[in-house]
């Protein structure tokens, strides 16, 4: 009879029988009257065995790893003492090569490993993707916006897709991508958070996971020019309800991927020291953080590089490498607040009697720094103009943003997340790149 074909990562319910898969080939080995073949599905990996006439053909002759093939045959439990993935092997009693591999100089093997430089790997990431590690990452990238959406759907927060093709600018115009559209002029979004504030009197509380581009010359280990942006936002709420909505879902999304028994696993391997973080969040006032930088000798090295570095002043950015050395000296999930006005974007609400601060949060996490920022927007009408002016910014191509504000404002607020970012915290990874399924940096785009 015609075996069932089964899925590697469903194969222990088939134990026992007669079963049919097809896979790459992920590692080989050759005796001479047997091959073990460790083959990969992208749900598992499962060792067949093949023996006897089976490897006396000329196909067996032409196995090497990342050959395609189809093999049927009995799955059996392994005895006692013999390991393999899954806890069992398949005997081949039949198998067909589907696709062949290069054999010769080139071989899959003779490209990369795990030693090969970073930039061998990214422009070969066609084929790096089917290594283990950014197979795994890739896969926890799926379980964790799987989890970000159960943690909305339990929230009665709505799932919306802005468009990326837009005519406004979100976080400042030097970092917009500008192209023709049709004779004018248009950008890729920087940020849907605009769009998500339209969508609050229609549908309630809403979030999207929208690619978001940045025009930004930094070659750091945290920037991307296209980087998948998780964004949200939340109607009648004040800074501590979005403080405490950001907690909730973050700690509820770890716990739910580390309860994935795939995803789960995986972030064991790459991560082994990770423990989850506990609410709430260390809460670290702007100045007070200005405070720990100088009492722990943390300089500013000003843009001109001529200059020397010098102690940090109220009102200065916090730049990268500043914020990241006081997150790791801190070791734990930090909620950086209420940053100074001239600092922020032109949407952000003031501090009610402290107004040249702003309500607003960027979540540092340890390796990482900033890996979601956000805050709580300006409601009323004529605050909101003055935000245009402080920004240089015409008011006429966001009509559409100040007509929230004429036809029933409200508190609201909202945040977004960095998801690549979220996964070099959560999988302790040494840069953003590694967490993208294609990489897109200044400078790279291809493959
Ligand atoms: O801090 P940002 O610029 O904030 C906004 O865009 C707000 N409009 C979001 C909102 O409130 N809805 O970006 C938000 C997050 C950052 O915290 C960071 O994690 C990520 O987006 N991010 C980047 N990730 C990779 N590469 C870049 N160039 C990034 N720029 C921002
Ligand atoms: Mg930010």
């Amino acid at each position: 009879p015609r075996a069932a074909r089964v899925k590697i990562g469903h194969l222990k319910l088939h134990r026992g029988s007669r079963v049919r898969v097809f896979g790459w080939i992920h590692r080989l080995r050759v005796q001479s009257q047997m091959t073990f073949i460790t083959l990969r599905d992208g749900t598992g990996y499962l060792q067949v065995v093949l023996k006897g006439d089976l490897v006396k053909t000329l196909d067996a002759l032409d196995l090497v790893t990342e050959c395609s093939i189809e093999a049927t045959g009995d799955l059996l439990q392994l005895p006692k003492g013999k390991t393999a993935p899954g806890g069992h092997e398949l005997v081949a009693d039949w198998w067909r090569m589907i696709g062949r591999a290069p054999t010769g100089v080139d071989t899959y093997a003779s490209l990369f490993n795990a030693k090969s430089d970073l930039s061998v790997r990214q422009t070969l990431r066609h084929l790096d993707l089917r290594a283990e590690t950014p197979a795994a990452i890739i896969t926890i990238r799926a379980a964790v916006l799987s989890a970000f959406r159960a943690m909305y759907a339990k929230h009665t927060v709505i799932e919306v897709t802005p468009p990326c093709i837009v005519q406004t600018s979100v976080e400042g115009g030097s970092s917009l991508f500008k192209f023709d559209y049709y004779g004018q002029e248009a950008y890729l979004t920087q940020s849907s958070q605009l769009y998500l504030e339209t969508c609050l009197p229609s549908l309630g509380d809403v979030f999207c996971v929208q690619e978001s581009f940045r025009a930004e010359n930094s070659h750091t280990r945290r920037h991307l020019a296209e980087y998948t942006h998780l964004e949200t936002e939340l109607a009648f709420i004040d800074f501590r309800d979005l403080l405490e909505h950001i907690e909730t879902v973050i700690c509820g999304v770890v716990d739910m991927v580390l309860a994935d028994p795939i995803a789960g696993k995986f972030v064991q391997q790459l991560n082994p020291g990770f423990q989850a973080p506990t609410r709430p969040f260390k809460r670290l006032d702007y100045k007070d953080a200005i405070a720990f930088l100088n009492e722990h000798d943390i300089m500013l090295q000003e843009e001109d590089p001529t200059l020397p570095a010098r102690s940090h002043r109220i009102g200065d950015d916090i730049a990268e490498a500043a914020e990241r050395k006081m997150t790791d000296m801190m070791g734990v999930p930090i909620f950086l607040m209420n940053f100074p006005k001239r600092l922020k974007a032109f949407y952000m609400k003031g501090i009610a009697g402290d107004e040249e601060y702003t309500e607003s949060v960027d979540l540092l996490m340890p390796n990482v720094g900033e890996i979601a920022g956000g805050s709580m927007r300006i409601t009323d009408v004529d605050e909101l103009m003055e935000g245009y002016r402080r920004d240089g910014i015409p008011e006429e191509p966001y009509h559409w943003y100040t007509d929230q504000r004429k036809y029933g404002t409200s508190e609201h607020g909202g945040y977004g997340l960095g998801v690549e970012r979220f996964l070099a915290w959560f999988l302790n990874r040494w840069t953003v790149r590694e967490c993208q399924l294609y990489g897109r940096w200044p400078g790279h785009a291809a493959p």
